[in-house]
């Protein structure tokens, strides 16, 4: 098929979320937010108290888990069995849960596939960990991006304090620093730049800039 592929892999709270809802708004591309999905079935186990380590709980939790994307205005909204939980998968349990489930091979196996499914004919913009890698393998543009995990956390703590007041800078810069490590650790699809994948670190970049580089990369081929 000849539909556009735009995969944006990186670390955690690095602004991939930020440049591909801005990227897919410009050039009128589907948004899909893959951490999204991992975050919802976090949830899932979380609340019907899943142990990650018995293979049997966790397929039967997948054959349960129905998850839905429904783009408004580019926001991610999900549901998780018809219930909306955009915001609830951003909080703290979610977050401290997330690395854990994301590393089981059979929910990985799972992800990939209904993500596959929905880069199959359409122009999208996915962004994750494996998608250059794993997912899109053969997407004709890849971004890795990256920024100092210290300026990673304040921009990150500047975004929820409000609604967040009792996490500190403290907590938010340990979560980012744990998903860092357990995401280019673990053994099912680590989080590693793709061959192909080209870099952007925009410690110091605004994010019209960063729409600029990537709009760069795109426009050619369209
Ligand atoms: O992108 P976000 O930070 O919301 O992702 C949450 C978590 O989901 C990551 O820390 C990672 O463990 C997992 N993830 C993943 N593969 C993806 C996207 C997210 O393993 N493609």
């Amino acid at each position: 098929s000849n539909n556009i592929v735009v995969a944006i892999d990186g670390y955690s709270s690095c602004g991939k979320s930020t440049l591909a809802k801005a990227l897919a708004k410009k050039l009128q591309f589907i948004y899909v937010d893959s951490g999204a999905m991992y975050r919802a079935v976090a949830l899932y186990f979380l609340r019907n108290d899943i142990n990650s380590q018995d293979a049997e709980q966790v397929e039967e939790a997948l054959k349960n888990i129905h998850l839905n994307f429904h783009s408004r205005d580019y926001e991610t909204h999900i549901t998780l069995n018809g219930e909306e939980v955009s915001d609830e998968i951003r909080l703290m349990p979610v977050s401290d849960k997330v690395s854990e489930v994301s590393a089981i091979k059979a929910v990985r196996r799972e992800m990939v596939k209904q993500q596959q499914r929905m880069g199959k004919s359409k122009n999208i913009v996915m962004d994750g960990r494996d998608i250059g890698t794993t997912v899109f393998p053969n997407a004709p543009v890849k971004l890795f991006m990256t920024a100092d995990p210290k300026v990673r956390a304040e921009r990150r703590y500047k975004e929820i304090h409000d609604k967040n007041p009792d996490i500190t800078l403290e907590d938010i810069f340990e979560n980012i620093a744990h998903r860092d490590y357990a995401d280019t650790t673990r053994t099912e699809s680590p989080l590693v730049r793709a061959a192909d994948a080209i870099i952007l670190d925009n410690t110091n970049l605004t994010p019209e800039q960063q729409l600029e580089f990537a709009l760069g990369k795109v426009e050619p081929l369209l």
